[in-house]
């Protein structure tokens, strides 16, 4: 029996992912390195600097340590200043009706995502208090598709990870919600792929998929 629903965040819950191709893209440009939208989507669910190492791969140069983690460090900065602009309004269409009418259906709900910046993102889009639990990139070692953050978020739920259902656009989240024993969800890129268990391209179409429990106010 399924009991929990583990959602990711950039790409799922909000159009987070965007905004980091855009930073990533400033930094690119300006280090005269190119950078696709293939390579963009290759950075959706990986760390901060794992993604960086995607971004500098086409570079002619290599950079020592010191150089990449002042490059992280600009690339947040400017990503921080974009979701300073982030309201409610910039949820992906139905995430806060759907949320909650799982909750209702008697679902536990929590996320797990690998962004750091993910406490942030909840305050400013109102989406933290629908949710039961949170694991984020300030608590695991190992970015997806290593199982470490949905593994997380089972446990502060106090669910077996049998009985979650991991949603992720990442083919990297997929992988990761599999490799924790999940039954899996695709969202946009990933379905595209067909990478999950089943795939979807709006988060309504999560409803059919998760019937009726135990009523919960
Ligand atoms: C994931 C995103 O949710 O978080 C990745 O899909 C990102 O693109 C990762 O690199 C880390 O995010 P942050 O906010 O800690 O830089
Ligand atoms: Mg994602």
């Amino acid at each position: 029996m399924i009991r929990a629903v583990l959602f990711d965040l950039d790409g799922v819950l909000v159009d987070t992912d965007a905004l980091h191709y855009q930073a990533w893209k400033e930094l690119a440009d300006r280090l005269n390195i190119p950078f696709t939208p293939e390579q963009g989507n290759r950075c959706r669910g990986v760390s901060r600097m794992d993604s960086l190492e995607i971004v500098l791969e086409r570079s002619p140069r290599a950079y020592s340590p010191e150089e990449k983690e002042t490059f992280a460090r600009e690339k947040n900065a400017r990503y921080q200043a974009m979701l300073s602009a982030l309201t409610p309004e910039h949820t992906t269409p139905g995430a806060a009706a759907v949320l909650q009418t799982l909750r209702k259906r008697g679902y536990r709900l929590a996320l797990a995502s690998g962004s750091k910046n993910a406490g942030l993102i909840l305050e400013r889009t109102g989406l933290g208090r629908l949710l039961d639990a949170v694991a984020d990139g300030t608590m695991i070692t190992r970015s997806k598709p290593d199982p470490e953050v949905f593994l997380t978020a089972a446990r502060l739920l106090e669910v077996p990870p049998a009985q979650c259902v991991a949603v992720d656009d990442a083919l990297a989240g997929i992988q990761a919600g599999r490799a924790a024993g999940m039954g899996t969800v695709a969202f946009g890129d990933a379905a595209l792929h067909q990478a999950g268990d089943h795939n979807i391209q709006t988060l309504e179409q999560l409803l059919p998929l998760f019937p009726a429990q135990e009523e919960r106010p």
